[in-house]
């Protein structure tokens, strides 16, 4: 049987007088790679905003491998284990894409302002070994080849996967992707659900993945969410939520009326 690893009870988030979550509740098993879905303002980013500590929860428990992560600020959400990117690229645009992955690395380490000035041979040890921590990371990603590039001059596609990669240098448990094949066309959603199913096995990591290109969540995802108006509409298996009358009128029609 496979452990819990995100638990989220009657989780609810009120601005002003509207809920944009309502009393959702859903499990993420370790392991495996959980979609969010939902029409626009459903409540999904703000579902990682919750478990994230972005937001306070109005109400309801999160819960990570046991541990409660309800309310707690979001640097110790991080340390505890989570690791998000973000539905608009949030990376430092003049670093280079290198300097992106290995600023969490030292963060984590450590490593502060005095070990930087005055280069101790353990700083530059620690400086060394967050470099090759990182450019395995980027390895996996398949964007090795643009360590050295300013982040900033990265095209689109690789832009998102170098926040992944960002996101992985946090060494997280759970890995919340807001996203990430925003803008990209059939064949690149293609190749990275590919990419993020490879990130999942080499790196252990549990997934939560939104994502508005129904059919890589169908494909990648053993476990679907459905939301509506901030609740669960639905769950199950992708073939369940496929059959889904309530989630094909209420997501996947509306989504077809948009593209066609
Ligand atoms: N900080 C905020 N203040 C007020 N309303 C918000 C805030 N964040 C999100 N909302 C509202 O919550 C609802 C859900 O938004 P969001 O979580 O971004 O949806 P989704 O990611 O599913 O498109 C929307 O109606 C949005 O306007
Ligand atoms: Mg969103």
């Amino acid at each position: 049987m496979t452990a819990v690893l995100l638990e989220v009870r009657g989780l609810t988030r009120a601005f002003g007088g509207i809920k944009a979550v309502d009393s959702l509740s859903f499990d993420a098993l370790e392991g495996g790679i959980t979609g969010l879905i939902g029409p626009n303002g459903a409540g999904k980013t703000t579902v990682f905003n919750l478990i994230t500590g972005v937001y306070r929860p109005t109400a309801g428990t999160i819960r990570l491998a046991g541990e409660s992560l309800t309310g707690r600020r979001p640097d110790d959400v991080v340390r505890t284990g989570v690791a998000r990117t973000f539905q608009n690229i949030r990376l430092f645009a003049r670093m280079t894409c290198l300097e992106n992955v290995t600023t969490p690395i030292l963060a984590r380490a450590s490593y502060g302002p005095v070990s930087a000035i005055f280069r101790t041979p353990a700083a530059r040890s620690t400086e060394r070994a967050a470099r090759e921590k990182a450019l395995a990371i980027m390895r996996a990603l398949g964007i090795e080849g643009s360590a050295s590039f300013q982040a900033s001059n990265l095209p689109y596609g690789m832009q998102r996967k170098l926040e992944i990669a960002r996101a992985l240098a946090c060494s997280p448990k759970l890995l919340l992707l807001d996203e990430p094949a925003a803008g990209m066309n059939d064949a690149e959603t293609r190749e990275l659900g590919e990419t993020i199913k490879r990130v999942r096995a080499d790196f252990g990591v549990t997934i939560l993945l939104i994502e508005h290109h129904i059919n890589l969540v169908l494909d990648i995802c053993a476990h679907v969410v459905v939301m509506e108006r901030g609740a669960l509409l639905a769950h199950g298996a992708p073939a369940d939520i496929r059959e889904n009358g309530a989630v094909v009128e209420a997501y996947l029609g509306r989504r077809r009326e948009r593209t066609s």
